[in-house]
């Protein structure tokens, strides 16, 4: 390939320039067409005739490995008849560290094996489609306020000159932030999507410790690395730091300019020899490698065949060939293909199911039974029933009735929107129950009357959070406060205090505060589950009528006082730089650590039958040793042809074979003037010479090969001994010994698994526990290591219900 042909797949061809998010140049003498890059990690975004997948939240929340391969499946089933060559997802950043923050229904809970787990099992689901998952946001997105200038403007928003620094420790990012990095590369991601914020003082897109060093080196990582839209901050620093592909093309803000920070002047700055020929190269076949390796179609003659049959930017099926822009011939840009079959509804449904979390059920008033007298039902709360926007407002801007999914780019078009009104009044007219129904929150007089009339009452109620660009009732992306939207306890309080069998079903973006009314014994259940997708209304009408067991654990803590979770940073500080600390323990370890008992933990979640738990047993695999063994020396590095560098002018933009699209980016140069009248001063420390020297905690995918070697296997037997099926999820705990120095580590999740029994039977809890699940990272050694002593396992029902206990003695 040509320099110009290499630039052109590493640079977007700009906002609104392609059917796509995001589109790369195309390598017509190749057959490489431009690879279209979508969103999302919950379904395929701006189209129609796709599937509202549950959100990342909610699929955690199963503790279903399963269930979270088929979601991944399903996904790059429809990404794949859609055209998409990328799908940006899944998300594992945000882990979870801020209660509030505005992404965390994106990714799969608050804890760094949970999110791994069910990382990798999503991107070995989307790409045995032939799709190219890109992990997203590397590292440390954990708010969504001042992670990039320029977003918002007026008032203290103006003063940011830099985006928020995320402090992170060395065993902190190994232990925590980066760990379920880890897993996806070793599930052979292709893509991982740096972010917008700074890492120790340097942007996340142009920290070469962290991509050149920790996600290339250390672990290994085999694909590209892909700007988060607009994330890229320089030209030549940024390609040196390993950034593989800029994206959407153009500078942040400047949409539709054609300015890039890439494209021509990656072209010009590989001519005149500031960035050496064997980078592009490396991007190059970074990018290629994943395709040729995930997506074996390409490249082929017939390339058409495979290219998307949609348009982010027009619904029309008629319209200009660049709607954004205004510009080029009318053409077909929608075919509304429909994808959806009975595959990818069962998987929307079925995660939806297990993805509810029955927080409280005194009295056993649910399932809700005619038996039990009820049959005179009230349906309360604006989230029971539709948005008055609809199921489709801007990004899901709209937080006005039933909440299917978080705000941003994570959101879908949704199909449509199945609510929990419509579900449950079909369900309660089935058995002759009377229905009444109120969406007002605020005329109380009203609810205090029909409250009186009902035997039970379902209050509906919700918290959103969403992506930073949008903002909806001064929640700028994170969550200003933990409280339910909308007059909501209120309403559950005048509405408990007439009708003795009120129930509270929650939608939520993360952890809520459910202190104004836990305790009310007038409130005899609480569901929650993060937002569930077109699905909603009939999983949660399922569960209430005792069709399904519910069988969801929290995947986070849930605090009596909220000053017990880490806040967000909004102030910005005189020189207009925020800095973010991540280093506090992680949700449930600090509230185990500081002896703090939250309301609920990390993990909990009943069922409408009973479960026992017997005969734990644990067997060794392979003997542990406490050091890494040192991983097989490197291959040969590939070096490949350089081109040498014919004159400026065939770089220049053939005006005379075509006209250049307005804010189309090109690879092309626009004048033969290649240096500049500076000479390049290059980042601190950067060195042509090779330097490769092999960690010891490297050498494999995800990271040295001994890591995810099986030590032990842990057994444990459950027995359904309630009166209905019902699924149980197994977790399983470490306690580690106190290493060298007195470092402590907390007690963490290391297994899950889950089991499907009919009353009386029972079944086999397995779990195997990994090199890397009984490392800690040793930052002197850079290496992980296994501290000699007592580690106690724990087989249980949450975070602390441990029921089962055992050790392993390592010398
Ligand atoms: C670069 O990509 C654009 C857009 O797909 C295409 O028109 C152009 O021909 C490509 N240039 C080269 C040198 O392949
Ligand atoms: C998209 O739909 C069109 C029209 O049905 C079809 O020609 C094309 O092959 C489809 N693309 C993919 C990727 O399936
Ligand atoms: C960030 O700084 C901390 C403390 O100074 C250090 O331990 C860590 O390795 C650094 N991490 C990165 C990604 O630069
Ligand atoms: C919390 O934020 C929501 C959403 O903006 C708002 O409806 C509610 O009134 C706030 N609650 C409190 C206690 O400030
Ligand atoms: C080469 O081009 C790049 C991109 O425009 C520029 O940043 C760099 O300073 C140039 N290098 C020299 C030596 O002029």
């Amino acid at each position: 390939m040509t320099i110009l042909e290499k630039v052109n797949l590493t640079t977007g061809t700009g906002w609104g320039s392609g059917p796509c998010v995001g589109n790369t140049g195309s390598v017509p003498r190749l057959n490489i067409p431009s690879l279209c890059l979508q969103d999302g990690p919950n379904g395929i975004r701006f189209t129609d005739f796709i599937t509202n997948f549950p959100s990342g939240l909610a699929t955690g929340s199963t503790f279903n490995k399963h269930l979270m391969y088929t979601r991944g499946r399903a996904i790059g089933l429809e990404a794949k008849l859609k055209g998409v060559d990328i799908l940006l997802g899944p998300t594992i950043g945000p882990i979870g560290y801020k209660a509030q923050g505005g992404r965390n229904w994106e990714s799969f809970g608050f804890d760094p094996y949970l999110q791994g787990i069910a990382g990798a099992c999503t991107v070995q689901g989307i790409q045995s489609q032939g799709v190219v998952a890109a992990a997203r946001q590397f590292i440390g997105n954990e708010q969504e306020r001042f992670r990039q200038v320029n977003e918002w403007t007026g008032g203290d928003w103006d003063r940011l000159s830099e985006s928020i620094n995320s402090v992170i420790k060395d065993r902190v990012m190994h232990e925590i932030y980066l760990w379920p990095w880890a897993d996806v590369v070793h599930a052979g991601v292709g893509g991982v999507m740096c972010s917008y914020n700074r890492v120790n003082g340097t942007y996340a897109c142009e920290n070469s410790y962290l991509l050149n060093y920790l996600l290339k080196e250390e672990l290994g990582f085999q694909g590209f690395v892909v700007s988060d839209w607009g994330a890229q901050h320089t030209g030549v620093d940024s390609a040196l730091s390993g950034l593989d592909m800029t994206m959407p093309g153009e500078i942040f803000g400047d949409w539709c300019s054609g300015k890039s920070y890439w494209g021509p002047l990656l072209t010009r700055a590989v001519y005149n020899e500031t960035i050496p020929q064997s980078r592009l190269n490396d991007m190059v076949s970074r990018i290629l490698a994943s395709f040729f390796s995930i997506d074996s179609k390409l490249p082929n003659s017939d390339y058409e065949e495979d290219l998307p049959n949609f348009s982010s930017w027009t619904f029309h099926t008629y319209d200009q060939e660049f709607p954004f822009q205004s510009y080029g011939p009318i053409k077909q840009t929608n075919y509304h293909v429909d994808l959806r079959d009975d595959s990818t509804e069962w998987t929307a449904l079925e995660v939806a199911r297990e993805a509810i979390v029955l927080l409280k059920n005194d009295g056993h008033n649910l399932p809700i039974s005619e038996k039990d007298g009820i049959r005179r039902l009230l349906i309360a709360g604006a989230a029971a029933g539709p948005d008055s926007k609809g199921f489709n407002s801007k990004d899901q801007k709209s937080v006005g009735g039933a909440l299917f999914q978080g705000w941003g780019s994570a959101s879908v078009n949704a199909p449509y929107g199945i609510t929990p009104y419509e579900a449950i009044v079909q369900k309660a007219r089935e058995r002759d129950m009377v229905i009444d129904f109120t969406s007002d929150q605020y005329d109380l007089d009203h609810v205090d009357d029909i409250a009186e009339y009902a035997d039970m009452a379902v209050v509906f109620a919700v918290a959103s959070s969403g992506e930073g660009y949008i903002e909806v009732d001064g929640n700028f992306g994170d969550r200003k406060n933990l409280s339910l939207w909308q007059n909501s306890e209120e309403l559950i309080d005048h509405i408990a205090s007439r009708c003795h069998k009120t129930v509270v079903v929650i939608t939520a973006t993360g952890p809520v505060d459910l202190e104004p009314f836990i305790d009310n014994e007038n409130v005899v259940a609480v569901l929650l589950s993060a937002p569930l997708g077109q699905y909603f209304g009939k999983a949660i009408a399922e569960v209430l009528f005792g069709e399904v067991n519910p069988s969801g654990r929290l995947p986070f803590t849930i605090a009596r006082k909220w000053d017990q979770y880490v806040p967000i940073i909004d102030k910005i500080p005189i020189k207009g730089k925020p800095t973010d600390d991540l280093n506090r323990l992680l949700d449930y370890r600090f509230f185990d650590e500081n002896g703090i008992r939250p309301r609920f933990e990390f993990g909990y979640g009943l069922s409408y039958t009973k479960f026992s738990l017997s005969d734990l047993s644990i067997k060794e695999i392979l003997p542990p040793t406490t050091d890494l063994p040192y991983p097989p020396p490197y291959l040969d590095e590939y070096v490949f042809a350089e081109e040498k560098l014919r004159d400026v002018e065939d770089a220049l933009f053939p005006f005379k074979e075509f006209s250049p699209v307005p804010g189309f980016v090109y690879p092309y140069l626009f004048n033969e003037k290649i240096y500049s009248v500076d000479e390049y001063e290059y980042p601190e420390g950067y060195t042509e010479e090779e330097c490769y020297q092999e960690p010891i905690s490297g050498g494999g995918l995800g990271g040295n090969d001994a890591l995810w070697n099986t030590l032990y296997s842990v057994h444990a037997e459950v027995t359904n001994i309630g009166d209905v099926e019902g699924a149980y999820v197994g977790e399983l705990y470490i306690d580690y010994p106190s290493g060298y120095d007195g470092i402590k580590t907390p007690r963490q999740l290391r297994g899950f698994d889950k089991v499907h029994l009919k009353p009386g039977e029972s079944g086999k809890l397995e779990f195997e526990i990994l090199r890397r699940d009984i490392s800690v990272w040793d930052t002197e050694d850079q290496s992980w290591v296994i501290i000699p002593g007592t580690y106690k396992l724990y087989v249980g029902s949450s975070s602390r219900r441990l029921e089962l206990a055992g050790e392993v003695e390592i010398l």
